[in-house]
């Protein structure tokens, strides 16, 4: 048995879906344990290209059972349309997909909510994907949230009604438009009638399975440095994103959790406002173009940056990374050199990442180390030995960094295009 967390070791968006796409064909359950739909996962494989929010991206691996914990937040719209496009799509998920009864629902409030304090925060603000997930964590963790169990015990009306009550009144003195009751009733009783197939309490499942020695396949949503705790607060997400979250969020206790695959960009990307040590900033320069990448969930575009290895050290050490994926090494092919960060420096004193806050990481001096690029197509190199001279060094000197070894390394962003060591 394999329990395999597979996380992302920079700001999110690092290549998580296509990783456990892949990885997928061994596993018996692939489960979601934290975030919602601001997660935007690509795969791409024989059925299709999808940009996944909500439903494990393993789901394509027939054999598979996809569940999705109590730690993430669900918008029900985006997953019945979720649903209801991957069983048009031939992925046919009915009876293998399970949706936690513990899982908070995303409800019109935590959206306006979600926009307002943007709004009001002004040149502070996030820069979130505006799908309600910072209210709708406030709510689950002030007892104010509402979970798929409170249709079932018929505490559904009543919990909306405190909650529309409350929230009515911060949306109209905020200036927004307050919610009619019986339209949002009606709305979220068809969810839950819709929906009501998929929802079975997952403990019980887990549980056997563990005991019966399946493999689990864990995917994260967000990365490491949009953690909560141990993200750029406030430039962050509202759920916990390192391993651990999938303690909590699907009931796995944590001796089970054996393997972790740290999955990471061979270069940087970052969605929203924060810090981004090694951002560049020249919008005409080759290697601006080159990087440049739009984001799944909002069609943001997404600022770019040189690989980071302070970051990504960072990321192996706290959450016990035990090997890497690194995506996206095509994308570096065709540059003279490649600028990599090694290290922090603070008033002309080194500094790791966990020393600063924010502030203090947007203000700190990046090392660099200015590495031979390599001018051929890798694309279609399927072994480490295909690879120019110049690539392989580049692999290796981030393995000697984090201290584990890269075990896969993408080369396109199709299943295929993937070297395995
Ligand atoms: P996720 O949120 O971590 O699943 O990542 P996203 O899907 O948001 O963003 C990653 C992007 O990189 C997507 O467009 C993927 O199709 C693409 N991608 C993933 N791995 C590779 C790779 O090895 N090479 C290339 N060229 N693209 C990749
Ligand atoms: P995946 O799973 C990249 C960012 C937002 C914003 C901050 C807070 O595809 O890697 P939120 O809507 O969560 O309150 O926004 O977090 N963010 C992501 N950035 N990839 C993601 O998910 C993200 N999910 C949230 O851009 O800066
Ligand atoms: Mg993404």
């Amino acid at each position: 048995m394999t329990v395999t967390a597979v996380i992302g070791s920079q700001w999110g968006d690092e290549g998580k879906g296509k990783a456990v796409d892949f990885l997928a064909e061994r596993a018996d359950y692939v489960a979601r344990f934290n975030g919602g739909n601001n997660a935007g996962h690509t795969v791409i494989n024989e059925f299709g290209t999808f940009k996944i929010h909500l439903v494990p991206s393993g789901i394509f691996s027939q054999n598979t059972t996809g569940l999705i914990g109590g730690g993430v937040v669900i918008d029900p719209a985006v997953l019945i349309e979720e649903i209801e496009m991957l069983n048009k799509s031939g992925v046919g998920v009915d009876g293998r997909l399970w949706v936690s009864p513990r899982s908070h629902l995303i409800m019109p409030y935590h959206k306006i909510l979600d926009g307002l304090y943007e709004e009001a925060k002004g040149a502070g603000a996030t820069g979130t994907t505006r799908r309600g997930i910072g209210p709708v964590f406030a709510d689950k963790v002030s007892y104010n949230g509402i979970r798929w169990t409170d249709f079932a015990s018929d505490m559904f009306e009543q919990r909306l009604q405190v909650q529309l009550e409350l929230k009515n009144k911060i949306i109209s003195a905020l200036g927004g438009e307050a919610l009619k009751y019986e339209s949002v009733r009606a709305e979220y009783r068809g969810y839950y009638l819709k929906l009501k197939p998929y929802i079975k309490e997952l403990f019980s499942l887990v549980q056997d399975g563990l005991k019966a020695g399946k493999n689990f396949l864990l995917e994260q949503a967000m990365g490491t440095f949009l953690d909560t705790d141990w993200g750029t607060y406030p430039f962050v997400t509202a759920s916990t994103t390192i391993p651990s979250a999938a303690s909590a969020g699907l009931g796995i206790p944590p001796k089970y959790i054996t393997n972790v695959v740290g999955v990471t960009k061979a270069y940087t990307t970052r969605v929203g406002a924060g810090p981004l040590p090694t951002e560049i900033h020249d919008y005409d320069s080759e290697v601006y173009k080159k990087f440049g990448e739009v984001a799944a969930t909002t069609g943001r575009v997404r600022r770019v940056g040189w690989l980071d290895l302070e970051i990504v050290r960072t990321a192996v050490q706290l959450s016990g990374v035990t090997e890497l994926c690194l995506t996206k090494l095509d994308v570096l092919s065709g540059l003279d050199e490649l600028q990599v960060c090694i290290g922090y420096r603070l008033n002309g004193v080194g500094v790791r990442y966990a020393d600063v806050d924010a502030y203090g990481l947007d203000k700190v001096e990046t090392v660099y180390q200015t590495v031979p690029g390599w001018g051929e197509d890798i694309g279609k190199a399927r072994s480490f030995d295909e690879l120019p001279v110049n690539a392989q060094s580049y692999v290796r000197m981030i393995e000697e960094a984090a201290g584990v070894p890269v075990k896969w390394v993408g080369v396109g962003p199709e299943r295929e295009a993937t070297i395995r060591r």
